[in-house]
This record gives C-alpha cells, structure tokens and sequence, in this order.
C-alpha cells in the first residue's frame, strides 16, 4: 500500500475483533511513531505501548470520548516533554499521525483518544493524570493521546469531505 492510500483510507475504526496482534505487526506500527520527525529533531516524545486488558479497559475511562478502549486489544499512550522542546505538542501529533496511518496499512484499524485538552487546563491534569497514573508517566510529560488499535470490525467508506476549495487555495488565503 503506498502512503497515499493508506491517506485516503484512513477512517477511525472504534469497533475491534477479538483478534491479538502479532508482535511484528504491532512493532510496525510502534515504529512508524518512533521514527516520525520531530522539531528541531529534538527527542520531546515518549510513546507507551499497553496491551494488558485490565490497564486498556482504566485507559477507556479516561474521558467519555474513547470506550472503544474496552475491546481494543492495544493502545499507544503518546506523550510530549516541554521541557525539551517547544514543538512538543507538534512532535506528538505527527506521532500520532504516522501510527494511525501505518495502523491502515498493515490493516489494523484505529482510534484516537484525545487526553490533552488546550482549552481547559482543570480538565487536561485531570484526564492527563489518569492516564499518568495507570502508566507510570512522569509529571514532566504531557500526555496528548492514546489511540487504539485493533482489527477492525466495522468497515466504513471513505468520506464525503468539504469541498476542497474551501481547505485548499493557491498563493494566498481564501
Ligand atoms: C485531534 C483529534 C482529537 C480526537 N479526539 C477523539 C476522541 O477523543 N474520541 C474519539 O472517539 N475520536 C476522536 N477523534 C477522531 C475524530 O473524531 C475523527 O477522526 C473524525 O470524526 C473524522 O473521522 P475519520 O477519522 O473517520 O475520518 C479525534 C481526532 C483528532 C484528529
């Protein structure tokens, strides 16, 4: 699959078989994180890999917006350092981005799990220090994501997006 399809296929599955991942497939899929860039290539990013049931079914209750957790077989918790690089929200989220593509392309399906809340700090520490908790992250990193994975269950068409001129213009906004 090239990296296109992967894009354009790309839908987030919330429903999973009850199916393992092999160890290969999930490390792909790891590695797609890993090796994502970086500002400043500077190593702002953690990524923790979970499969244990009972710790992805605490991970569900995280917030309202990610039960999907409860059947997923996996998760990746996806963290940033600000104190070692002001991109580091930046560098988290095209972690993200890498996983839920290479999830797609070894035919995993994915979700992501919002945990870091810009508007609402209150919030953000409350979510973000469940997740902190359960995973033994330190009080230094943030805590943007978790995404499940899992083999999908469900098969949903590509979407209707926006019109693309409304997103994409030429030489100056519009
Ligand atoms: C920054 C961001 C935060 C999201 N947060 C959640 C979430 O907390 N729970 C959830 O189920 N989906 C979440 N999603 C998934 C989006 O709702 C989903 O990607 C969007 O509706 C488009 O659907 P698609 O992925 O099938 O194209 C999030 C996606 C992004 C990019």
């Amino acid at each position: 699959m090239d990296v296109f399809q992967a894009i354009k296929e790309r839908r987030e599955i919330t429903k999973y078989l009850s199916k393992e991942i092999p160890e290969d497939t999930l490390k792909k899929v790891e590695d797609a994180g890993y090796y994502a860039p970086t500002g400043n290539n500077l190593p702002s990013k953690n990524l923790i890999v979970v499969k244990n049931r009972d710790t992805l079914n605490q991970l569900a209750e995280t917030t309202p917006y990610m039960k999907w957790l409860y059947d997923a077989p996996a998760a990746i918790a996806i963290t940033g350092n600000p104190e070692v690089s002001k991109y580091w929200l930046q560098d988290a989220s095209i972690a993200c981005a890498f996983i839920w593509l290479e999830a797609v392309e070894v035919g995993l399906g994915s979700a992501f799990g919002a945990v870091y809340h810009a508007e609402d700090q209150e919030e953000s520490q409350k979510r973000e220090n469940h997740v902190r908790k359960l995973l033994n992250i330190p009080n230094n990193r943030r805590v943007v994501a978790v995404l499940g994975l899992g083999y999908p269950d469900e098969k949903l068409e590509p979407k209707n997006h926006i019109p693309r001129e409304e997103i994409v213009s030429y030489e100056s906004f519009s």
